[in-house]
């Protein structure tokens, strides 16, 4: 088992990071079991997927480091798998944190930077702050909201702690105003909204149709086969909104089957974007888009209809590019194709999400059971979110960089990687399914430590959203 499913995901080179590149090779390795896993659970039932990271980066110098909350304790039999270099010795608990940001991060890709771009009537950075007791809790419930996924409705299946529910994220030196479903559904009378991207931005979307759900329950008014996209109506405002499922964003070729075993490497063709929502792109007044860890699997990247390389396929008698080079090709097509169309209206450049295992990872038995957020530099990003973002980051300034200062509005990020970095205690862990530990003593239980629970932190990044779009 282990071995089939390593053939589909791991890492592996990273071309110049090579000091890092067996720390990523294990994370990754890790990462791809754990997500071949979800896969095969979740899909069954409905859309699932996978997906992001993120988080923000502090300076180095002023990361105190802190627990590692990675996937540390690889086995070694996953070492031995995927490294061949000398570092291959070293231990993957001894990499600190400090190792891992300067290795990566150089100071041109700080998040200050990106501020840099926002536009100066924005008063403080709403993705700077602390999450603080918020005691009138969520806005919903998994009683008035009907759209929530089962493997998120952590109430409905029986997480017994709740106290996840009382924050509020509160960024420092200015207010961050709660989402207004009224005012919201009301600026959007006739608007259609579109968020793009994996099963994040599923999570995201019913958190958003969960919120607005106390002023209007959406219609459903499309599914495609699979019910990954969906596309929803709320008839007093005639304001739309759709959810496409394209967790590559470009065109990507899949071998899998229900159960997520696949029966050969994704074939991605990084020059060329999904049309899945490139079709639809000009109908939409607002998109929320991001990309993420899907681009950790196995994978041939293809460009120009030719085969230039591959992620980890060994074997195949290709050259490893690294998924930072599949990654960041594919997120340029993409920024490219919106600071170039003649979209009118706003694009929100999602950051990936960070996920919170600890004491192993998806395949491994790994858990995410604390019950209250972090505290600003209690956590570090691991490696690989570090690696994301940082392309993230980077691309998303060139492209802000490429369009004119009267058009800078067009594009704005959402960086909610940092303040979900600091909630681990917003998973479902065991809770994907009702009452986990009912059957039968001994037998594992998957966590997820990677979606968010509905109600739970990801409610916040539609405050951020509405700050984004309506409130600046
Ligand atoms: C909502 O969650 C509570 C536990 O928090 C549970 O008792 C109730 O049955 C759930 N309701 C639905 C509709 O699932
Ligand atoms: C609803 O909004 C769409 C745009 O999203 C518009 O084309 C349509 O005319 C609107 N319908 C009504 C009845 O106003
Ligand atoms: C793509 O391939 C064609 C012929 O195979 C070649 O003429 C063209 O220059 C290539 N384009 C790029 C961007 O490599
Ligand atoms: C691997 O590819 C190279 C160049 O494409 C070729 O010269 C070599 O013979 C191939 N090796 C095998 C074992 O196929
Ligand atoms: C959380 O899980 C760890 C093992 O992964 C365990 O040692 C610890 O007791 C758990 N904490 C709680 C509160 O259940």
């Amino acid at each position: 088992m282990v071995k089939k499913m390593s053939l589909d995901w791991s890492p592996w080179s990273l071309g110049k990071h090579n000091h890092v590149f067996v720390k990523f090779a294990v994370s990754l390795l890790l990462m791809g079991l754990a997500f071949r896993l979800f896969f095969s659970d979740s899909i069954s039932i409905s859309p699932v997927a996978e997906i992001p990271l993120l988080e923000r980066t502090e300076a180095p110098e002023n990361t105190i480091p802190v627990p590692l909350l990675e996937r540390t304790e690889a086995p070694e039999a996953m070492i031995t798998v995927t490294t061949p270099a000398p570092e291959t010795t070293i231990p993957v608990t001894t990499l600190a944190p400090e190792t891992t940001i300067s290795v990566t991060t150089p100071a041109s890709l700080a998040t200050p930077e990106i501020g840099d771009h926002r536009p100066s009537k924005e008063k403080c950075d709403i993705f700077t702050g602390d999450w603080i007791p918020n005691p009138s809790g969520p806005a919903y419930t998994n009683e008035t909201c009907h759209v929530i996924e089962g493997h998120q409705n952590c109430m409905s299946n029986g997480r017994p702690d709740s106290g996840y529910l009382y924050w509020k994220w509160n960024p420092r030196g200015c207010e961050l105003p709660s989402f207004s479903a009224e005012r919201f559904l009301e600026l959007m009378r006739h608007k259609s909204w579109a968020f793009i991207g994996d099963s994040i931005s599923r999570n995201h979307v019913q958190s958003l149709l969960c919120i607005l759900s106390k002023v209007e329950k959406a219609v459903e008014v499309y599914h495609d086969k699979e019910y990954k996209s969906k596309r929803w109506h709320f008839p007093s405002s005639n304001f739309s909104l759709s959810v496409i499922w394209s967790p590559f964003l470009v065109q990507a070729i899949t071998f899998e089957d229900n159960n997520g075993v696949a029966t050969s490497e994704i074939q991605l063709y990084l020059d060329k974007l999904d049309k899945k929502w490139t079709d639809q792109y000009q109908s939409f007044d607002y998109i929320v888009i991001s990309g993420g860890k899907w681009f950790l699997k196995t994978a041939i990247y293809y460009e120009n209809n030719t085969i230039v390389g591959c992620h980890y396929c060994p074997g195949k008698n290709l050259t490893e590019m690294g998924f930072e080079y599949g990654y960041r090709k594919a997120l340029q097509r993409v920024l490219n194709f919106i600071v170039t169309s003649s979209q009118k209206e706003l694009v929100v450049w999602r950051t990936s999400t960070p996920d919170h295992f600890e004491n192993g990872d998806w395949s491994n038995g790994g858990t995410c059971n604390r019950t209250e957020p972090f505290k600003d530099g209690e956590i570090d990003m691991n490696d690989v979110d570090i690696v994301l973002r940082n392309v993230e980051l980077e691309e998303y300034a060139k492209a802000v960089a490429a369009l004119g200062s009267d058009e800078e509005m067009k594009i704005k990020l959402l960086d909610t990687t940092r303040l979900s970095l600091l909630r681990p205690d917003g998973h479902p862990g065991p809770y994907r399914y009702p009452n986990p530990f009912a059957g039968s003593k001994g037998s594992a239980v998957q966590n997820d430590c990677l979606h968010w629970c509905l109600p739970g932190p990801i409610d916040s990044w539609n405050d951020l959203v509405m700050e984004l779009v309506i409130n600046s």
